[in-house]
């Protein structure tokens, strides 16, 4: 694949004939070469929300020729919608404008519109084309990487989806101007999952560059996400479907699922839970002995200096987290199954903990 020439940078999701590219940089939602290469047909949807059209589809849709045939689909603003109702929206209205196996849809927004046009791109006549244009930089370093789509369900987050892989991620940094400080917040708790887990040299250029990050410095963030994109691309490519080593990306996950659920979706948003989430995930591993006080105390801080919680939701209990931990979706068998840390920079994934240990964690882990 010819790398386009406006990215700073081009990595590859190397999944063979299904392997993509990832470009990072500026203006590139008004620059008709980075979409036109990736569209399969004639037919376009364009499928955003309700906050995101009026920021960028203009601009995105004028890079499309008028011979194409662009439609868009805008639906409501919010995690509580990322439902399955909103996708019969979507292929509502791709039946309506009569569109075939050769249409191609361009997903613009966050993870919840990333999650749910790619499932609607999975399954609409088996599976047609579709194409990431993150907007968040939850989307930009994580979510429109790797082909996992899907929707909520009342009893789990989650729950119903499919592997979908899109035909190309164009990450536009100029898009995180307009994002709110607590979004941006948000995404950095993905980004510092990657140190977390895998990088732990990475995890020190986070500590010595939050601020930056923080102040939306254009050469800053595309750092981390090119960074970020680079390490999930590796994961991904290794274990698409997540049989194994893909699991690790789920750090605090486990935890953070819970809160997401017990608070009401969209309440806390995803990145907030995955932050709580992680730090109880580092607190048990301290607990386990395998990571020290010096590993600890340099997660929590690396977590709360990006502008996120650590402490639990005042009032949640013990019960509220096992329910939705034991229908994760890493188990496999009556045991629990936690992404911990061994030490910083590499994580694992065990069933190993004593049910008396997770107990006591759930029980006294800090509320807010
Ligand atoms: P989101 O999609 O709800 O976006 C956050 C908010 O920012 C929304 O209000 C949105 O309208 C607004 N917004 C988006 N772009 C904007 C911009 N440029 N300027 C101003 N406002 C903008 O949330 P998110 O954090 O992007 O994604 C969270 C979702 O992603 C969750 O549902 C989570 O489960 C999912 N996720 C999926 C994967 C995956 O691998 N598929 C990975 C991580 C997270
Ligand atoms: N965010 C987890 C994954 O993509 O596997």
């Amino acid at each position: 694949m010819t790398p386009l020439a406006d990215a700073l940078r081009t990595l590859t999701v190397d999944l063979g004939d299904r392997g993509y590219p990832i470009h990072i940089g500026t203006g590139l939602l008004s620059n008709p070469d980075a979409i036109l290469p990736y569209l399969a047909g004639q037919q376009v949807m364009i499928v955003t929300n309700e906050t995101i059209a009026p920021l960028y589809l203009e601009t995105l849709a004028q890079q499309l020729p008028e011979e194409l045939d662009v439609q868009t689909c805008i639906l409501p603003d919010g995690e509580q919608y990322k439902t399955i109702e909103q996708v019969n929206r979507i292929w509502g209205a791709l039946l309506e404008a009569g569109f075939n196996r050769r249409c191609t849809l361009i997903a613009l927004g966050g993870g919840v519109i990333g999650d749910m046009a790619g499932y609607a791109a999975a399954s609409y006549q088996r599976g047609v084309a579709f194409i990431q244009v993150p907007t968040t930089l939850l989307a930009q370093v994580d979510s429109s990487v790797g082909g996992k789509t899907g929707v909520n369900h009342p009893l789990g987050k989650n729950m119903v989806g499919a592997f979908w892989q899109p035909r190309a991620v164009l990450v536009d940094i100029d898009s995180l101007a307009t994002l709110p400080d607590r979004e941006m917040s948000a995404g950095l708790a993905e980004v510092i999952k990657y140190g977390l887990i895998r990088d732990e040299v990475f995890l020190s250029w986070l500590e010595a560059n939050m601020e930056a990050l923080r102040a939306h410095d254009a050469r800053a963030l595309a750092e981390a996400i090119a960074r970020s994109c680079q390490i999930k691309a590796d994961i991904v490519a290794e274990d698409e479907t997540e049989q194994d080593v893909r699991a690790l990306l789920n750090l605090g996950h486990t935890f953070g699922h819970a809160i997401e659920a017990h608070q009401g979706y969209g309440n806390w948003l995803h990145g907030e839970a995955i932050g709580a989430g992680m730090s109880m995930a580092a607190t048990l591993s301290r607990r386990l002995g395998w990571i020290d006080d010096a590993a600890l105390s340099r997660s929590l801080q690396v977590i709360e200096s990006a502008g996120l919680p650590l402490k639990a939701p005042l009032g949640m209990q013990r019960d509220d987290f096992l329910g939705p931990m034991r229908r994760d979706k890493k188990n496999t068998g009556s045991r629990l199954r936690l992404v911990l840390l061994r030490e910083l920079g590499d994580a694992c994934i065990s069933d190993e903990t004593p049910i008396s240990l997770l107990n006591d964690l759930l029980d006294h882990y800090p509320r807010a």
